[in-house]
Formats: structure tokens, C-alpha cells, sequence
């Protein structure tokens, strides 16, 4: 049975209509009537704000087209939609929106990253809703349970792989052997990446949804600059082949912990992202292309995993469809959902305390003795081997490869170590050292 429908329809307005916003209005039109009975009131999409009003959008009025983003802003809609993306002037437009009584739906993790606090303060001073499942992981309910389904819980770490674009990249150079810069360009064709991809390739997009992620598990303020990221520009064609030798794939994740002291209270958190090398036994290492999926760890829960497209119009879409049918039904409700809560207040925690098992891969003199200096350098810094496999002369120009595999050190232990071995006249190079994540009993 279909909601009763009260009498006054819902407006959406929309700023942004390229890949994510052309979708969505699309499905609202087409997908109107199922939506308002959802609702229980119409939903009648008014307008749409873009850059060029001329532009053909396939499947769209465009008599609601406009180039006056901010007259959409102030329109007071009963729901905005951002899909532009960037600070400026989604930043503006979203208060402006939220002053003239307007709930915001946002997938523009950029700004929540940077700017999320002021944002959720103005839409509580306002009484209007602001939410942003599509901010992170695309299609995937992931925001909403940890808002709302583990809330009861204590979340102690999430793990996973959060950008699209970067996991296309290295997949297809893992399983077509295609070179970096042709993959990204596919990855821009299918609408996946940011309009700029240096936030794709460099981590950066994926630092915002870590800090986003991390906000909303720890009830902590958690912004990008709080966020240690590497991107995956330096992995190489040798670094995947060498890594697939050894049974891993290497992903580029993002790791959201809670650190916490003998006593089991927490004392803070650490926010990484960065390339690691995952075993191809893990179930991370199967996620393919576009795919995104994110591991929650939580006290009573245990381990959840959560899969599917994390990129692209449709998917990205149906997230933000999600979050106009919430706002929508609280405003015809007349109520707004209680706003995110920072009441733990954790301080976030230096890079150098984070425990993680390393790979190092050096090039080495071929003679008796060296294998020693360098297990010693490992010793000094209190960082155990697990395994060390020597390789011929395959990599290295003369001399040997090496590469040592440790138990889980501390990463400033790590760097101290790396440091020492460059220091030693047995070692010609350190080729690479890369974090191991999702190893069974680390
Ligand atoms: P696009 O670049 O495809 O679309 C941006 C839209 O904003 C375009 O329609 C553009 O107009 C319009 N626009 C830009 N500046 C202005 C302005 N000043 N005034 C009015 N309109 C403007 O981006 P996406 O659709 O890919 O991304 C939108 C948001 O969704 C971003 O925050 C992104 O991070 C996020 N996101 C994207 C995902 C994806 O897979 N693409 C997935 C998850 C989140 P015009 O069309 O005329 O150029
Ligand atoms: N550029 C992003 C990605 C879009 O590739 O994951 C989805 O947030």
C-alpha cells in the first residue's frame, strides 16, 4: 500500500547536471511516481544549474535548465541537491540553500572533508536535514549503517578500498597489463573519476571519504588534513608484477583505527590511505574495477563487509535517490534527523604510531655477509622479519633483489629501519617498501 499522499508535492532543485546529476534527474522523472508514493507526497524535480545551459543532456527538460546557481540555491526547494563538486561555490551555495529553509543532499566528499563541521552546525542552526551517503563508496548503504545501525556499537576500525578510479587502474594494469596512463583515461570516459584526477590518483579523494568514515565511527572531528595519504602515482608496472610473483595484488585502501591503551579505552585514531599489497586469497583483493568494498570492525558486530560499484552516474544516483526520499519524507514529516555527533572528541594520532606488516624491496650486493648487515638494520630498530626471499640478479642490475616481509612494526620503526639500509655500503637501492595489509593473525 502506497503512503497516503499528502497534499503539497516536495521540490527538489538541483545544482550540477554532468555524470551524477544528469542520472539523478533522469530517475527522478521517470522514476517519479514510484518515489512519491515513497514520499507520500509528489516529488517534482523545478530546476537544474549548470555551466552550459546549451549543452544537450539526453532525457532532460531543458526548459528546467539554468545557469543562476545561485537563484536555484535560494529557490527554497524542499530539497537541494549539490552535484557540482569543489569548495567554491558548492560551499556557499549549500548555506545559501540551507538559510532559505532548504534540506541539502550532497556527494561531494571534497567539501565535507574539508568543511564538514561548519555545514552540519549550519543545518541543525537551520533545522533542515544535510546528507551525503553518495560521498563515499558510490552505491553502497555504508554512511547510513554506521550513523544509525551501529550506533549501539563501537566501531574500532574500517578498511577499505574507496576510490573507483584508482581500483580501475591498478586492476586493469593487474589483469591487462595496461600502462597507467591509458587506464586512467578510461576511467575519465566512464565517468568515474573527479573532474580533477590528481584527487583520484594521489589519494586525495580517497582521504576525504577516510576522513568522512573515520568522523562518523569515532564521533570525532576528522577532516582530510588529519589524513596520512599516498596516492598510487609511483606504484609501477615491476611493483604489480612482483607483488602478483609473491601471491599479492596491490590496492590502494584506506584505513580508518581507533588506537586503544592495555585498558581497552581508546586514546585516539589514526587515518591512513596508501597503496598496500593485499594476498590474493583476501576477499579485498577480489574487488575488480570500478568496485568498492569496505570492511567495519565494531565491538559486538564483529567484521561487516560492504561491496558493490563505488563510481558512475547510475550508482552514485541511487545513493543520492536514497537521501532525497529521506529528506523528502521528513519534510513532509515536519521533523529532520538528529545531526552527526563529535562527543567522543578523539585526537588524532601520528602516522609513526600505526602497526602494519611491511614489504621492502632492496637491491643488494650478491656476497656472503649481507644478508646478515641487513637483518641486523631490522634488529636495531626492533622490526622482526617474517620472511626474506632473494631473487638472482632478476631486478637488480647487478647484485641481487631481496625482499624482507616483517611482522607488524611500528611505521616510524619502519622508516628508522629503511634509513639504516640505505646508510649500509651492502645495499645499492631501496627499490620500494609498501605496506601488507589483511594478512590472517596481523
Ligand atoms: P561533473 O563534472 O560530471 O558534473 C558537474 C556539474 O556541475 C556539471 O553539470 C556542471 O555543468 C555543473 N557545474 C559546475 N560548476 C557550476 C557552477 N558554477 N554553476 C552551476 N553548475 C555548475 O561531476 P560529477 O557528476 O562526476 O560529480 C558531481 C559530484 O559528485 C562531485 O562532488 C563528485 O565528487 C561526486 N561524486 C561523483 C561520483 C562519480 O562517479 N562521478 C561518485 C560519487 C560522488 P556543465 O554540465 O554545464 O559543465
Ligand atoms: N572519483 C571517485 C572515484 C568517484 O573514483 O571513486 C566516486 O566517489
Amino acid at each position: 500500500m502506497a503512503r497516503p499522499q499528502s497534499s503539497a508535492p516536495i521540490t527538489v532543485a538541483l545544482l550540477g547536471g554532468g555524470t551524477v546529476g544528469a542520472e539523478v534527474a533522469r530517475r527522478l522523472v521517470s522514476g517519479g511516481s514510484d518515489l512519491s508514493s515513497r514520499v507520500g507526497a509528489p516529488v517534482v524535480l523545478t530546476q537544474i544549474a549548470v555551466q552550459d545551459t546549451a549543452r544537450s543532456r539526453p532525457g532532460i527538460d531543458p526548459s528546467i535548465l539554468t545557469a543562476d546557481a545561485q537563484a536555484v540555491a535560494t529557490s527554497g526547494a524542499d530539497v537541494v541537491v549539490e552535484l557540482i563538486g569543489g569548495i567554491e561555490p558548492a560551499r556557499q551555495l549549500i548555506l545559501e540553500a540551507m538559510r532559505a529553509g532548504s534540506s541539502v543532499v550532497t556527494a561531494n566528499k571534497a567539501l565535507l572533508a574539508a568543511d564538514g563541521a561548519v555545514l552540519y552546525a549550519e543545518a541543525a542552526r537551520c533545522g533542515v536535514d544535510l546528507f551525503f551517503e553518495a560521498s563515499v563508496a558510490g552505491a553502497i548503504p555504508l554512511l547510513r549503517p554506521l550513523r544509525e545501525s551501529l550506533a549501539g556499537d563501537h566501531v574500532t576500525k574500517v578498511i577499505g578500498i574507496v576510490n573507483g578510479t584508482t581500483n580501475y587502474i591498478l586492476t586493469q594494469m593487474d589483469e591487462q597489463g595496461a600502462g597507467y596512463a591509458s587506464a586512467l583515461a578510461e576511467a575519465q570516459e566512464l565517468g568515474y573519476a573527479e573532474a580533477d584526477p590528481t584527487a583520484d590518483v594521489e589519494g586525495l579523494d580517497a582521504a576525504a571519504k577516510a576522513a568522512i568514515l573515520a568522523e562518523l565511527a569515532f564521533h570525532s572531528r576528522v577532516t582530510d588534513k588529519d589524513v596520512f595519504c599516498e596516492g598510487i602515482a609511483q606504484v609501477t608496472a615491476a611493483d604489480i608484477t612482483a607483488a602478483r610473483d609473491m601471491g599479492f595484488v596491490i590496492k590502494l585502501l584506506a584505513v580508518a583505527e581507533l588506537v586503544r591503551d592495555e585498558q581497552q579505552r581508546a586514546t585516539g585514531i589514526i587515518v591512513r590511505v596508501h597503496p598496500a599489497m593485499v594476498p590474493r586469497s583476501h576477499p579485498l583483493a577480489s574487488v575488480r574495477g570500478s568496485f568498492n568494498a569496505v570492511y567495519v570492525h565494531a565491538d559486538a558486530a564483529g567484521e561487516l563487509m560492504f561491496y558493490g560499484r563505488g563510481a558512475g552516474g547510475a550508482p552514485t544516483a541511487s545513493a543520492v535517490l536514497g537521501d532525497i526520499v529521506a529528506a523528502a519524507r521528513n519534510k513532509v514529516a515536519g521533523v529532520r534527523d538528529v545531526g552527526e555527533s563529535t562527543y567522543a572528541n578523539l585526537p588524532i594520532l601520528d602516522i609513526g604510531q600505526s602497526l602494519t606488516c611491511y614489504y621492502v624491496n632492496l637491491e643488494v650486493d650478491d656476497r656472503p655477509g649481507v644478508l646478515a648487515s641487513i637483518a641486523k638494520a631490522f634488529a636495531e630498530h626492533g622490526v622482526s622479519i617474517q620472511v626474506v626471499r632473494q631473487d638472482g640478479n632478476a631486478q637488480a642490475t647487478s647484485g641481487a633483489s631481496l625482499f624482507v616481509r616483517t611482522h607488524q612494526a611500528t611505521d616510524s620503526a619502519l622508516r628508522a629501519t629503511v634509513e639504516s639500509l640505505r646508510q649500509l655500503d651492502t645495499v645499492k637501492h631501496v627499490r620500494g617498501v609498501m605496506r601488507v595489509e589483511g594478512e590472517v593473525g596481523e
